[in-house]
């Protein structure tokens, strides 16, 4: 399986990247092939809903940016891993970016499981992120969702959360 993974955060040797790294060598030792994309390092504009994409563009985003490499990945990746730092109680706005700008493709339709990774400083702060993953991702593109990993304050970089990330990469 091809298997996109979608970093949000901005910090290379963050506690985000520190799940991602754990969770691509666990599906990696399962056989799978991982790409990560650390997006919050790209130069990805947010959408600007003029609607070149579905009236002219066939789906082509007129914006030329960084978001023209990525398309091709989400096309033709059999799962998407959003990964990303809480900031104000969701998803960076980096992140964001990416999925708005999924409006010119609409649904990848190769994309048939995805999961969400989260790291935060407080518990109890999931629940917007979460929320817009179901409603976005699972439920709009009509995916399964494989998976929802959270890691807040001390569990950031644990051997703990390592280990977890590394199971379930494992396990797919
Ligand atoms: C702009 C900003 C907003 C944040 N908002 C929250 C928040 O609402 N709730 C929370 O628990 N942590 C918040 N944090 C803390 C980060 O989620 C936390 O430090 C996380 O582990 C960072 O992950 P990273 O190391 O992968 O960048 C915020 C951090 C920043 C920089």
């Amino acid at each position: 399986m091809k298997i996109l993974v979608l970093n949000g955060s901005p910090r290379p040797k963050g506690a985000t990247a520190d799940m991602v790294d754990a969770f691509s060598s666990g599906a990696s030792d399962a056989g799978h092939q991982v790409a990560v994309i650390p997006v919050a390092r790209k130069n990805i504009h947010g959408c600007l809903a003029c609607e070149y994409c579905h009236n002219q563009g066939q789906g082509r985003c007129v914006q030329q940016d960084d978001m023209k490499a990525i398309y091709p990945e989400i096309l033709s990746a059999d799962m998407a891993v959003f990964a990303s730092p809480i900031y104000y109680f969701t998803l960076s706005a980096q992140l964001q970016a990416v999925i708005h700008r999924t409006y010119a493709i609409d649904i990848p339709g190769n994309v048939k499981k995805t999961a969400l990774i989260l790291s935060s400083g407080d518990k109890y702060v999931y629940g917007p992120a979460i929320a817009q993953y179901y409603q976005s991702i699972v439920e709009y593109w009509g995916v399964e969702n494989a998976g929802i990993f959270t890691a807040n304050g001390e569990q950031n970089k644990s051997q703990e959360k390592r280990d977890e990330l590394y199971r379930f990469g494992k396990s797919l």
